[in-house]
Order: structure tokens, then sequence, then C-alpha cells
């Protein structure tokens, strides 16, 4: 003991000041991984999950070591809980990710209750009046928000809402929710949400809005309008499905940003993911690697944003390839052996203070 003392006091106070120097920067310098370097700018980096958890160890121990935050890439979606009759959930996957997240603290958004796509056939196939499908999309949010009270921070309330068209008249996408209920089904879904889990984010989530444009002119305008009329929406889900074409365009996204925490709402990149158009290789690499590192410093210095999720992790498991024909892939962080590739790298380092 008395030896120890002795040890402890002989060494000069300049060198134990040095070494606690160089220790806090090494470590400021190098976080262990995305989830470390977010929380320490108080973020949230995430990742949708595909499948659900204890299907493939690696997949699962990468997913905690780097992220804080995690989406089901589908078992949420109204198809994919309740397939085959009105009021018959099963909500085996989901709450198997969701059990998953908890045990990893690792916080879950919900994605997504109003959607035009990946609805039960039972539902889309089916000829409903006003009141039937206004009865129907009550009971979805409510059952949803109930079951996942407390234990899912934030909704993707409605996804998709605003028309591609070029016509900047044309607001919004005319499916079965907007043929039917018209446009104010938007305001019901808010406002159900709100009433039954009133903790609850609630979130507009939408694609090709990011950079600016008639798409995004039509989004805020209908948010403002939201706003206006009091409807519970908190904020802004910027999906980003990009290509390597945003190479130059990413400056805008913080101007993008900064208009919509001007409208008093947060703003979530949900789904990001950098599509490259097959064969990879090394340039196209470095470019990807560019935009994630910008997009990362971005999301690290808008103070409107709060959290940063991407479409996956692994190139192992992405959508891209499937939705292009094969045609576009390689779009995430990690390869298909969970090896960080140089966007891992370039949005670390972009994280990092
Ligand atoms: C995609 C999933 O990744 C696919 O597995 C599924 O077949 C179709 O949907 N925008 C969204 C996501 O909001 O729900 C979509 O996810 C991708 C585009």
């Amino acid at each position: 003991m008395s030896k120890l003392f002795n040890i402890r006091f002989t060494w000069p106070v300049p060198v134990l000041l040095g070494g606690l120097l160089i220790a806090l920067t090494a470590n400021a310098a190098e976080p262990a991984s995305l989830r470390e370097a977010a929380q320490a700018r108080g973020k949230l980096v995430g990742f949708a999950m595909f499948g659900k958890p204890g299907l493939d160890a690696k997949y699962d121990e990468t997913a905690v070591r780097e992220f804080n935050v995690v989406v089901c890439e589908n078992a949420m979606k109204f198809g994919c809980v309740c397939p085959a009759a009105r009021g018959q959930y099963d909500f085996s996957v989901p709450d198997a990710i969701v059990g998953f997240a908890q045990t990893n603290k690792v916080k879950v958004r919900g994605h997504c209750l109003v959607w035009h796509f990946q609805q039960p056939n039972w539902f889309s196939r089916g000829e409903w009046s006003k009141h039937e499908m206004g009865d129907i999309l009550h009971e979805h949010i409510r059952t949803m928000l109930t079951h996942y009270k407390g234990k899912v921070f934030a909704w993707d309330v409605v996804n998709e809402a605003i028309s591609d068209s070029k016509d900047p008249h044309e607001i919004y996408r005319k499916d079965n929710y907007y043929d039917v209920l018209g446009p104010e089904y938007l305001d019901m879904a808010f406002r159900w949400a709100h009433e039954t889990d009133p903790q609850a984010r609630l979130i507009y989530n939408e694609y090709g809005t990011e950079f600016g444009g008639v798409k995004f002119e039509k989004m805020y305008q209908m948010l403002k309008g939201m706003k206006a009329r009091g409807v519970p929406v908190d904020g802004v889900g910027l999906q980003m499905h990009i290509g390597l074409g945003a190479k130059n365009q990413t400056q805008k996204l913080g101007s993008t940003i900064r208009k919509l925490g001007e409208l008093g709402l947060e703003v979530q990149i949900t789904e990001l993911d950098v599509a490259i158009d097959l064969p990879c290789d090394d340039k196209k690499l470095q470019t990807q690697a560019k935009i994630f590192g910008d997009i990362a410093a971005t999301a690290m210095e808008e103070k409107a944003c709060t959290a940063l999720l991407m479409w996956g992790f692994t190139d192992k498991h992405s959508w891209l390839p499937q939705f292009s024909n094969g045609k576009r892939g390689c779009g995430l962080i990690f390869d298909e052996q969970y090896r960080p590739k140089p966007a891992y790298s370039a949005m670390l380092k972009a994280m990092t203070k």
C-alpha cells in the first residue's frame, strides 16, 4: 500500500497532465464507433433492421456497437403487421426488434402508419366509404401506438404523401387515402396519433425533398399549413435515397434543415443510402465516402437535425439491388463481409469533434 502511495506521488505533475491530455485527445480524435461519436454530439445515429434479431450474430453485434437508434425496415408496416384481416395483428417480428433494442439501450423509430405502399390486401382491395376508411385508419393508428407506447419514441405517421408531379399546384399523391378521405387524412392521422401517445415525436416522412426544389416547396407549404392549424406534427423525416449525383448537392441540405427548423420542426434523416451504378470501383467508393461524410457533418452541425439513420448498414442486406433489377447497389457503409467501407471512415471522421 505505502509503495503504491509512493509511486503515485513520484510521477512529476507535468508528466501526469501530459498523459491525461494525450489520453483525452486520443479519445476525442478516435471514438470507437459511430454510436460513441453521435452520443458525444447529443445525436442519434441508426439503421433500418432487415428481418429480425438472432439471424446473424455478426449483423446484430455490428448493429449494437455502431448505432443508438433502430427502425424496422418492413416489420411495422400495415401490410406486414396486419396482413390477414382487419384487427388481426401479428406483432411477433416488430416485438423481437423492439426487445433487442431495449436490451441494447437502442432507441426505436416507428415506420410507418399511413402509406400508399405495402398495405394489406384486405385493405387495399376493399371498397370503403369515407366513414369506414376513417375508422380503419383510426383503429390502426390507435392499435400501433397503444402497443408501442413508451417503447417507440418517434413515428413516421404519414409517409410519401406529396405528389412527384412537376406541377407546383398538384400537392398530394393520389392514393387510396387521398381519393376516399381527401387531403384531410393527414391532419386526422397526426391528431389520432397524438391522442393515443402524446409523448411520441410525430414525423412526416418524404423522399426527394432534401436538396430543395418543387417537391420540397410543396412539402414546406403543407407542413406550414398543418402547423398553422395546430396539427401535432413535430418533425420531418428526410429519407435521402440518393446516388453519386448528389456529390455537388450536399451543401443544400443545411438550408433545407434550417428552413424546416424555422417552422418549429425537428429534422431526422431517416433512410440514407448512396446507391452506386454497378459495378462498384474504388473511385466510386471515394465519391460515396465524400457524400456520406458531408451529410454526417451537416447532421451533426445543424441544431434542428436530431438523428441520422441509414436504410441498413451492410451491402449484404439492402433493398437497392432488388429495386433496381440489379443495376444499383453498394449503397451502405459496410461491405457484404461487414468490413467498414471508406464511407464508414468518412462518417466517423465527420462526426468526431
Ligand atoms: C422498402 C424496403 O426496404 C423493402 O424491403 C420493401 O420491399 C419496400 O420498401 N421508402 C420507404 C421505405 O419509406 O419503407 C422503403 O422500404 C424504401 C423507400
